[in-house]
């Protein structure tokens, strides 16, 4: 089994010193910066707009990985693309037209995902699979940082696994909430590529990112 890609979510940084976060966890050998974008409509939390992502550029060279919890999402696909996405991943509830949303993230030059929340089934995938660049399953409910890791998602997890071999193209397998060393393992094991992880990183103050990354490697 190959580690995974490391991908931690500024959602539980210190949002008072953003930028210095961001160095810290790609000093600590983060992959990925995950950067959670909420609209307080499509989830019951606001965080940040493109401006901010536009600031943080400069502070990583690593892949930006923007998650766009956001309804309707088309008008932000193109502002957050000009301001440093380097993936943008979107939820097919947040619609209209998640096919078209897909090609218009093309379109920006960027990379697409797909988010699945808990409830949302593999399925939804079937006739995006061949469009896409990283699956992103949700293992809580999107809003908050700091849940617990819902264990029936495994299941999707190799489900999706399933769908990315046959399909036979370089996708990723991501996965987001409540991941720390153990659920790592578990994801891992069915069939996981990429780890977000926000509390499971920034605890402890920066010395301990790069322990606590490692962990999140080794773990799995
Ligand atoms: C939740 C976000 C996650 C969140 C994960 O809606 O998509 O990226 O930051 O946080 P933890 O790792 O604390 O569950
Ligand atoms: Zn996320």
């Amino acid at each position: 089994m190959r580690s995974p890609l490391i991908s931690p979510s500024i959602l539980s940084a210190d949002f008072a010193r953003l930028g210095e976060e961001v160095r810290a966890v790609d000093a600590a050998r983060a992959d990925w910066i995950h950067l959670d974008v909420m609209d307080g409509h499509y989830v019951p939390n606001l965080t940040f707009g493109p401006a901010l992502v536009k600031a943080l550029r400069p502070h990583s060279a690593k892949l930006f990985d923007v998650h766009l919890m956001c309804s309707p999402v088309d008008r932000w696909i193109e502002p957050f693309a000009k301001a440093g996405a380097d993936i943008l991943t979107i939820h097919p509830e947040a619609g209209p037209h998640i096919h078209g949303s897909v090609q218009a993230i093309k379109a920006a030059g960027k990379l697409a995902g797909i988010s699945l929340n808990p409830g949302t089934p593999a399925k939804m995938l079937d006739y995006l699979i061949d469009e896409i660049d990283l699956v992103l399953v949700m293992s809580v409910n999107p809003g908050f940082g700091g849940q617990s890791f819902i264990a029936t998602q495994l299941k999707k997890i190799e489900a999706v696994r399933k769908l990315i071999d046959k399909a036979g193209r370089d996708i990723r397998l991501e996965v987001d909430g409540g991941v720390n060393p153990e659920t790592a393992r578990q994801c891992v094991e069915a069939g996981a590529d990429v780890l977000v992880a926000g509390s499971a990183v920034f605890t402890g103050g920066a010395g301990a990112y790069a322990a606590n990354i490692a962990a999140l490697r080794e773990g799995a």
